[in-house]
């Protein structure tokens, strides 16, 4: 591709798992933020959602989003923890074809720095058909934290995806 081909723009919707906000008993804030923060990164950013903590609901969300809407990339926010009805990463590698571990170990590894809750975090990153899926927690700040984590990498992800990236960006400074 030339440098002067204009490329599709990046594509992202964010998803909030939460039973309190989907029944207005918790204004979501982490949506919202997630949402400022794709788009400070280029992202168009589609309509937000905010569903409860339910697997199959959440799984039925994932897929049309990443098939029908065609999004480079879902954030969900919420439901990772250890509660009995916090099934996002269930719902998420139900719905993968193929995981990404270091999404999840990197944003750990940089949480764990920042608060020994990091640990009960079970956010999972895969890939559906050619769309990423990230899962962060539910609270603003540690989505915040999160998004600072994998921000540098969210293009060369969504380029490699498309087949778009025909040499890997990291190589710079490497020996291969
Ligand atoms: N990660 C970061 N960076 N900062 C945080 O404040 N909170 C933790 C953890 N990960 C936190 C974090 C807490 S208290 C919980 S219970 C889990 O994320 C799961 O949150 P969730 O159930 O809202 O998704």
């Amino acid at each position: 591709m030339s440098d002067t081909t204009p490329r599709r723009p990046l594509r992202a919707a964010v998803v909030t798992l939460s039973d309190k906000a989907s029944v207005g008993l918790r204004v979501d804030a982490s949506g919202p933020l997630l949402k400022d923060l794709l788009s400070g990164l280029g992202f168009e950013v589609g309509d937000l959602m905010v569903i409860p903590d339910d697997q199959g609901l959440i799984e039925a969300a994932l897929i049309r989003l990443a098939e029908a809407g065609g999004f480079d990339l879902i954030l969900t926010t919420g439901g990772t923890g250890l509660a009995p009805r916090d099934r996002t990463p269930d719902a998420t590698l139900a719905v993968g074809d193929r995981e990404v571990p270091g999404f999840a170990e990197a944003m750990r590894a940089a949480s764990l720095a920042v608060t020994p809750h990091a640990m009960l975090s079970r956010a999972v990153a895969v890939i559906r058909g050619s769309t990423l899926i990230v899962n962060m927690p539910g609270s603003p700040k540690a989505c915040r934290e999160h998004f600072d984590v994998i921000a540098p990498v969210l293009d060369h992800a969504v380029e490699t995806l498309r087949g778009e990236a025909f040499e890997c960006a990291a190589s710079e400074g490497s020996s291969g």
